[in-house]
């Protein structure tokens, strides 16, 4: 599949802003650590600067309220004078220029509230070096790392590799998955100051399988829809995928085990939570299962439909725009017939780098 297999950025224009509700709900649930964290990571002697980072920003709406509470508490701890950089760290294609103009309008903004903090971008993969050797002092993810730099290989069956029918298929993607964590965690533990934190929050299985199937599996049936009303080719369908994995407890923890774990790092804190479904509550007041459907179908539009139009044979701006809207359209009439609570897990994880007099 070559680098054909990338992910692609998020839907642009401030689309991953306006949908990302679900993950904003999710993200408030990582706060508590994300503050204890802040409040505890060693602060590098007489630095210039103390530098924080985001890793998987999109497009920063859901950043202002992680690196605004970080900001707060460090300034604290620093005093008013200690420059704070704010590295927001994205892929290339990313919409940076929504990121910095949600930096910039947005009331929540950290910017707003520390003429000290200044916003800076990295538009580089995660999965290899983005900042400088030994400068973090603390680092966020969330919602990112169940990306994957690739897909290790076509999955004909299904959009997402852990429903595919194929063993071979999901254990390329599982192997992947395992390489991807593991040099994500390389590369920040090469970043992260002595005593540095890093709090990751993403999903996770705790034996149920991959997140969010319901939907996922009514955007593939919505792309069968689409091949049967002839607005897209068989061979588009079957090249869609969504590179993704849904790891367990002990895949994220792998990394941190045995005679090759990755040097210099410890698993601090891992807890799984059961995520609530932040829409089922409008689903039982109102009942309209259509509305619930596109909520959902919209939380993974703007995230994964990016994605699945990189297999557009004629990828023409009106192609495009047309295929998202009656994939969505599609996909919300097959969630729609039968609206269930969306059960998933999600991983907090607290990770410091060793040194620094950290506990
Ligand atoms: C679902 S969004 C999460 C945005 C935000 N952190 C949140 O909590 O809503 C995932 C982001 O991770 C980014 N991402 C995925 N793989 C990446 C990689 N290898 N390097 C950097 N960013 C990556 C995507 O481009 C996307 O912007």
């Amino acid at each position: 599949m070559s680098d054909l297999g990338a992910p692609a950025a998020m839907e642009g224009q401030g689309a991953y802003n306006r949908n990302a509700r679900v993950q904003a709900h999710a993200v408030r649930g990582a706060l508590a650590l994300w503050d204890a964290a802040a409040g505890a990571v060693p602060l590098p002697a007489g630095a210039g600067t103390v530098t924080l980072a985001d890793f998987g920003a999109a497009t920063g709406q859901n950043s202002l309220e992680p690196m605004g509470r970080a900001v707060a508490i460090l300034r604290q701890r620093l005093g008013p004078s200690v420059p704070l950089s704010v590295v927001h760290v994205d892929v290339p294609g990313n919409d940076f220029t929504t990121l910095f103009e949600t930096l910039r309008t947005h009331p929540q903004s950290y910017l707003a509230r520390d003429p000290l903090t200044f916003a800076l971008a990295a538009g580089r993969s995660f999965f290899g070096p983005v900042l400088p050797p030994d400068s973090l002092t603390l680092g966020w993810s969330s919602w990112a790392v169940h990306w994957l730099s690739r897909a290790p290989c076509p999955v004909p069956d299904h959009i997402l590799a852990e429903l595919s029918a194929d063993a071979a298929v999901r254990a390329a993607f599982a192997e992947q998955a395992a390489q991807d964590w593991r040099h994500f965690l390389e590369s920040r533990a090469a970043e992260l100051q002595a005593g540095g934190r890093l709090v990751v929050m993403t999903i996770a299985s705790q034996g149920e399988g991959p997140a969010y199937v319901p939907v996922l599996t009514a955007i593939r049936d919505g792309l069968e829809d689409l091949v049967a009303a002839g607005t897209l080719a068989r061979a588009e369908a079957e090249a869609m995928v969504v590179p993704t994995v849904t790891r367990n407890a002990t895949a994220y923890a792998a990394p941190f085990c045995g005679a090759d774990a990755v040097a210099g790092l410890r698993l601090l804190e891992f807890t799984l939570v059961a995520g609530e479904d932040p829409i089922w509550p409008e689903y039982e007041a109102r009942g309209d299962a259509f509305a619930w459907a596109a909520q959902w179908v919209g939380f993974l539009r703007a995230a994964v439909f990016p994605t699945l139009a990189l297999r557009l044979a004629e990828d023409t701006p009106a192609r495009r725009r047309g295929f998202f809207d009656q994939l969505e359209q599609r996909a919300i009439a097959r969630l729609a017939r039968s609206p269930a609570p969306m059960a998933v897990h999600f991983a907090h994880m607290v990770i410091a780098k060793d040194g620094g007099g950290a506990p």
